[in-house]
């Protein structure tokens, strides 16, 4: 048993001080890990911004981990995959598909429809399986954020993939350019709140495309997430989650 003396006592307090106050500065970033994985839902709270419009809910970020299991992830990209190759696309930059409505929006700001053929696309189960996650994630996110009145799910809900598999591919328009710092409510006026499911692995189907939410009014990055299959990320999409995700440099990044 070790006993100190009262000079003693107040070094150790000192010390102790020191090191909360190292930790404090140390933990300005937080990184949550692909691998880094929970088994209950984490929550970092986040003050509303004046202007937010998350309603009479909470602003804060949410993330669950293994909220989709394989089988289905495995189906959405097989949906997301037929649908994006029925579009016009360079091999590079992002795509987003739309299969409710069936809309391709391809590098060069390009819009396509898969069912303007007036061809079946997709069977009736994939055509479910795509409903259902959707059904389901709203759910989850007002679970996550209950609000005084119910949330309506707006479209669009899209699958996204970046692509870094083509090295020489430029962006043509400011909307192929995708990892500026943004605002969602900005970009999409009526998103209240946003739910994002990625479908691939950081570091391993991709390179690059770490997610990053920004401090309040600055550049710093506040929290750090690297992509996981079947991890959910909500949030409210106002001012106060302003966020990028970096430029992917190989493989692709499908959320
Ligand atoms: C790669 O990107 C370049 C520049 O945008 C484009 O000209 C080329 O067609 C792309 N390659 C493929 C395989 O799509
Ligand atoms: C953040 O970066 C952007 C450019 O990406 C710049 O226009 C803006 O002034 C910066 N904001 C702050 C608070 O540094």
């Amino acid at each position: 048993m070790f006993v100190f003396g009262r000079r003693r006592w107040w070094w150790v307090a000192c010390s102790l001080a020191v090191l909360v106050a190292w930790r404090v500065s140390r933990n300005d970033k937080e990184v949550v890990k692909r691998d880094d994985v929970a088994a209950v839902p984490r929550r970092w709270p986040v003050a509303c911004a004046e202007t937010t419009s998350a309603c009479g809910g909470a602003c804060d970020r949410v993330l669950i981990d293994d909220w989709l299991g394989n089988a289905e992830i495995d189906g959405l990209i097989g949906i997301a995959t037929r649908g994006m190759a029925m579009a016009p696309s360079s091999e590079g930059g992002p795509t987003i598909f739309d299969a409710n409505s069936g809309y391709v929006m391809a590098p060069g700001a390009r819009l396509a429809n898969v069912y303007a053929r007036g061809e079946p696309v997709f069977s009736r189960q994939e055509l479910e399986l795509y409903r259902g996650v959707i059904r389901r994630l709203k759910h989850r996110l007002e679970e996550a954020f209950p609000t005084d009145r119910p949330l309506v799910f707006t479209a669009p809900t899209f699958v996204a993939r970046l692509s870094g598999q083509n090295a020489s591919w430029e962006p043509m328009e400011p909307h192929d350019e995708y990892w500026h710092p943004h605002v969602d409510k900005q970009n999409t006026h009526h998103y209240d709140y946003s739910g994002l499911l990625y479908l691939s692995d950081y570091d391993k189907d991709f390179e690059g495309g770490l997610f990053e939410f920004f401090r309040a009014g600055t550049n710093d990055t506040a929290l750090a997430i690297q992509p996981r299959r079947g991890r959910l990320l909500l949030f409210a999409a106002s001012q106060e989650n302003r966020h990028r995700v970096r430029r992917v440099t190989a493989g692709l990044r499908s959320v």
